[in-house]
């Protein structure tokens, strides 16, 4: 009966309430995001509601609920980039992509994330986007390397 990935991850599952987050997990890394449509499916399987998944997945970082963007950006939000002014980073990046940590633009060319260490805290504060790890960064850097990537 398992005719595609998803219900594949499902038949597989115990059905307990404690498969929760591998389900989660392994239906992010075939889908890349947690559709609406996998949220039901999980619902059903687990018996869990909606919500409540929704909840729980919302905490943990690593979850998104919408598809990601063409390009991946990542800021760190580790002690050592959080006291060089990680945090004015993000602020920047959400106004400048009018998204919000754990979205994707409305053109679906970006991304964006937080993550704890990007392990080169000497560099900090750290943003990464796709593969590419921009260091030292300033809001004004940020803004030109921003531009590079919408004018490509
Ligand atoms: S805290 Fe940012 S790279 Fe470690």
């Amino acid at each position: 009966m398992a005719s595609n990935p998803l219900s594949s991850i499902l038949e597989n599952s115990s059905g307990s309430r404690e498969d929760l987050i591998p389900v989660l997990q392994k239906v992010q890394a075939v889908e890349g995001f947690i559709s609406k449509e996998s949220v039901g499916l999980i619902s059903r399987r687990l018996k869990i509601s909606e919500n409540e998944i929704h909840g729980v997945a919302t905490f943990y970082a690593q979850f998104r609920f919408t598809p990601p963007g063409e390009h991946h950006i990542l800021v760190c939000m580790g002690t050592a980039c959080h006291v060089k002014g990680g945090a004015q980073l993000v602020i920047t990046l959400e106004h400048e992509l009018d998204a919000k940590t754990g979205e994707t633009t409305e053109d679906g060319k970006f991304d964006l994330d937080q993550v704890a260490c990007l392990g080169c805290c000497a560099l900090a504060p750290v943003v990464k986007i796709d593969d590419k790890i921009y260091s030292q960064m300033s809001v004004l850097k940020l803004r030109q390397v921003l531009d590079e990537y919408k004018e490509a």
